[in-house]
């Protein structure tokens, strides 16, 4: 996979099927006869929609789906769970992982989502890659170090050709969900930092070709000027990935 523009909804847990379904509906056909760029957009859903929505997805081929986690086995005793193999058996595409509400509300480690990336390549499941600090982290200035070590120790071990499949998002934490979004600027020094940590891992060629989203209080005024810098490649939305119109007029920031 080379670098492209993607814009990225995680609707968490919300919406039942049905408001699922409806909105999903909206999406694809916005994107469909709005969406004229080569930018990828893709929905991530709860998995009580995945399977109708990559159906409803096919009817307009403008919108990709993901799920937002996968069990770590391949399959077994895991009352309750999901495997990457059952998400990409309904045809998802993607998968978010590492996200924070994950690592500090169910104890996800960088060791656990080092297992959990293993599984989603071994089925093809491209996954997107959440990092980011807290706010704790950014005030003392420890942000960079955080951020290198989630790399290191969540994704690093994968060679360059499995690497090429994974998209990073750079999540501050202080920004989800807060309406306090980072200045493209200090959105740009850490993606700038995260392509140099991958060019001195994997080299030049690897870095420039990763696709690195920004996530946190992303919305339709303040999506243009984050995806005109340099190195943000798109977005990863929370809150305005639940509103049909906000949702593609992010997307639209790639016409
Ligand atoms: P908000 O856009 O609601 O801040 O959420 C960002 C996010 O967590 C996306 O994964």
């Amino acid at each position: 996979m080379s670098r492209k523009n993607i814009v990225a909804g995680n609707w968490k847990m919300n919406l039942n099927y049905e408001e699922g379904l409806s909105l999903f509906s909206e999406i694809a056909n916005m994107a469909k006869d709005e969406v004229i760029g080569h930018q990828e957009i893709v929905v991530c859903s709860p998995f009580i929609h995945l399977s109708s929505i990559v159906k409803l997805a096919e009817t307009s081929n403008k919108v990709s789906v993901g799920a937002q986690n996968i069990h770590q086995a391949e399959a077994g005793a895991y009352t309750g769970e999901i495997s990457a193999s059952q998400v990409r058996s309904v045809g998802a595409e993607y998968v978010i992982l590492g996200h924070s509400e994950r690592r500090a509300y169910f104890g996800e480690t960088d060791a656990l989502l080092a297992q959990k990336v293993d599984v989603a390549l071994k089925h093809q499941l491209k996954p997107i890659f959440c990092i980011g600090e807290t706010k704790e982290e950014r005030e003392s200035g420890r942000f960079f170090e955080v951020i290198k070590t989630q790399l290191e120790q969540g994704v690093f071990h994968q060679d360059a050709t499995d690497f090429s499949n994974i998209v990073l998002a750079y999540e501050p934490v202080w920004a989800i969900g807060t309406g306090l979004t980072a200045s493209p600027e200090q959105a740009q020094e850490v993606h700038a930092f995260i392509r140099e940590t991958l060019t001195q891992h994997y080299g030049e060629q690897v870095a420039g070709q990763t696709t690195l989203l920004y996530g946190g209080s992303c919305n339709p005024s303040n999506a243009a000027t984050l995806f005109a810098q340099k190195d943000i490649d798109g977005g990863l939305i929370g809150g305005a990935s639940l509103k049909s119109r906000d949702f593609i007029d992010i997307a639209k920031v790639f016409n």
